[in-house]
Order: structure tokens, then C-alpha cells, then sequence
């Protein structure tokens, strides 16, 4: 075995199984990418990835894919792996978390997230019994406790986009709340409280610390019930009311909305979407920082890698797409972070 020093900006046309082999250990900062689903596409001649007649197998054969990234991840990186789901004779197989338990189980990793992408134009199913599936995960492991995580990158846009446009409180904001613990059957302490709680609320919101909010105050409004009701139920039967707070993205949550990629004259039939990469990208590495694709298909990594001036290497089985992918990553500019892609 060859063990080479990565060559950065470049496409191998390969094999990955074999060409990660030449890749040197500790040596790239993130590898992102969406192998082959299962039995979804032929590609390779149909003897591929993803070809597999069995689950097990298909799951064998990404884990060790995954686990030469792992080799060749530096200490500080992560691995992000989207998988697609499948039925088979109308049962869902759970394929995403076959892969992810089987990753769990080699104890070289540990899965820090579990990004879901909710598309905005699943493909409608023709099953009528069956809602339509509309989420898939970016399971994002990393090699160590010292990963690079910069949080406040992630959706970035919202904040200013939000900020900027969100209405500003009316003067009267928590008005109308303050009449109703006055004319509630609160004591007169449990009323100061709330008095106090809901001045402090009004300030977030007024400071842009929360969107909004809503209060339900005993004897008033209708009692919460089930699941995550009980601690406010408690609440209420304690202190008289309580107080829900509606956070924006300032909470950063797991999730990312996207449409399904539908690139004009794009010749490759499963695009990942870009402004998904570029929100992990950006998540999870520094500019000259270098990001790994070792099923680069039409070269999304590569090219939003570039555009935010990371370095890129990808690996793509298929002379076409390899082509294809090149020509498509000359044609990039990078960009400044003002003209990101919403
Ligand atoms: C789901 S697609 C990736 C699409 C890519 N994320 C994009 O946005 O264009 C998987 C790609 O892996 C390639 N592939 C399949 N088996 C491979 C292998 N063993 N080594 C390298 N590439 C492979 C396929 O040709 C296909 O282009």
C-alpha cells in the first residue's frame, strides 16, 4: 500500500475502496459526501455500491469506506455521511441507521449530530398509503473531543435576514398578559412573580434574544396536558402560570430545510444541495481547510469547497461524472461571504 501525501484540488477517477488507500492518514479536516443508495441507481455497471442484493452487505461495504475516512480525518475533523432510506416489498428498511448503529459499534467515532434535511419537494410517492417521505440525516461524527465546530456559522443568513426584517415589538407588547394576571385568582405574590417573569420575557424579546413568547396563566387559559405538558403543568399548579419562550435561529437547531436539486443541464441523477454543503462546510472548517468527497458525483463538495476557499479532493468511479465535475469546479468563482447561497 501507497501511502501518498493528498494532492489538493484534485479528482481522482477511481475506485474509492481502493484509491482511499493512497490517502495519507490524519490529513484532510472533513470528509463530507453521499454514497450510492441502496438499490436506487446502477452505477459502476451495476457491480457497485449500492448494488448490493443484500442490506447487510451494502452496510458492510460503506462502513469500510468510512472506516479508511476515519484513518485519513486529522484528530480535529469530522466525517458527514448522507444516506437515503428504502422500501423494500413495502417495508421501510431503516438503511441511515443500520449505517450509523454498525459506525457506533466500531468505537472510532462518536456521532455528535444527526442533521436532518427536511425537503421542501419530496417526490410524491404513488403508494397511497404511505405518507410521503420528506427527511433524510447527515450524520456527523468526529474523531475526537477537539473537533472544529464553529455553531454560530451554521444558517448565519437567518440572524442577519431575521434581525434585519423581523417586525420590532409593539410598545404594547405583554400588555394584554398584564391585565390578565390582574384579573386573575393569583395571590397577590404569585401576581408579583409573574409581574416580574413577564418583564423580564418582554426585555428578550425586545432585545432580540427571543422571537416571542406566551404566557397561560391558572384559571385563565386551558391547562397543558401529556408529554412535555408536565413541567409546565407543574409550574401553573405551583407558581400560577408559566411562561413559553419561541426561540429563532438563535438556538440553532438540527435541522435544515431544502429543496431536492434540480441543476439545469446537470447530468448526474442524485445532486445532493448545495446550500446544505455549504452550511456543513461552514459548520465545520476554516477557509484552507481541506474537505474530502469520496463519491464526488457531479462534484457539489468540490465546488462549494471552492467557493468558499477550502480545499477539495474527490474521488468519482465514473469517467463522466469525473468530467463533468471538473468542468463544472473550473466554472466556479469563489465567492465573498456577502454573496452566499440562500
Ligand atoms: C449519490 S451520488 C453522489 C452525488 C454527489 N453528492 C453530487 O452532488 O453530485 C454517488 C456517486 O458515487 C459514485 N460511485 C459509486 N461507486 C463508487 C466507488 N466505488 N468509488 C467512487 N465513486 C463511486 C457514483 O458514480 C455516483 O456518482
Amino acid at each position: 500500500m501507497l501511502i501518498t501525501k493528498i494532492k489538493k484540488n484534485s479528482i481522482i477517477c477511481g475506485d474509492c475502496s481502493e484509491e482511499l488507500r493512497h490517502l495519507a492518514n490524519d490529513s484532510v479536516d472533513l470528509v463530507i459526501t453521499s454514497p450510492p443508495y441502496f438499490q436506487q441507481r446502477e452505477y459502476a455497471g451495476g457491480n457497485g455500491i449500492g448494488n448490493e442484493k443484500d442490506i447487510d452487505e451494502y452496510v458492510f461495504n460503506i462502513v469500510q469506506i468510512f472506516r479508511q475516512c476515519v484513518r485519513i480525518t486529522k484528530p480535529t475533523g469530522t466525517i458527514v455521511f448522507n444516506i437515503g432510506d428504502k422500501y423494500v416489498n413495502g417495508n421501510l428498511l431503516l438503511v441511515p441507521y443500520r449505517f450509523a448503529i454498525e459506525v457506533q459499534n466500531l468505537k472510532l467515532v462518536k456521532l455528535i449530530n444527526e442533521l436532518t434535511w427536511v425537503k421542501l419537494n419530496p417526490t410524491p410517492k404513488q403508494d397511497p398509503r404511505k405518507l410521503i417521505s420528506s427527511t433524510e440525516p447527515f450524520f456527523i461524527f468526529a474523531k475526537s473531543n477537539d473537533y472544529y465546530f464553529n455553531r454560530e456559522a451554521f444558517l448565519e443568513y437567518k440572524d442577519k435576514y431575521c434581525s434585519g426584517n423581523r417586525r420590532s415589538p409593539s410598545n404594547d407588547l405583554g400588555k394584554k398578559y398584564y391585565e390578565l394576571i390582574e384579573n386573575s385568582e393569583l395571590s397577590e405574590e404569585q401576581k408579583n412573580i409573574a409581574r416580574k417573569e413577564l418583564k423580564e420575557v418582554i426585555t428578550e424579546v425586545r432585545n432580540g434574544k427571543l422571537d416571542s413568547f406566551r404566557m397561560k396563566i391558572k384559571g385563565i387559559h386551558a391547562l397543558p396536558y401529556g408529554g412535555q405538558a408536565g413541567g409546565r403543568l407543574t409550574q401553573i399548579n405551583t407558581k400560577g402560570f408559566t411562561i413559553i419562550k419561541i426561540y429563532g435561529n438563535s438556538i440553532r437547531r438540527d435541522v435544515i430545510e431544502s429543496t431536492v436539486e434540480s441543476i439545469k443541464g446537470n447530468i448526474h441523477p442524485a445532486v445532493y444541495p448545495e446550500f446544505i454543503v455549504q452550511e456543513i462546510i461552514k459548520l465545520l472548517t476554516h477557509e484552507g481547510d481541506i474537505i474530502l468527497d469520496p463519491f464526488l458525483g457531479s462534484g457539489t463538495t468540490a465546488i462549494v469547497a471552492k467557493r468558499l476557499k477550502r480545499n477539495y479532493i474527490g474521488i468519482e468511479i465514473h469517467p463522466e461524472y469525473a468530467n463533468y465535475a471538473e468542468q463544472r469546479i473550473n466554472e466556479t468563482e469563489t465567492l465573498y461571504s456577502c454573496e452566499l447561497f440562500i
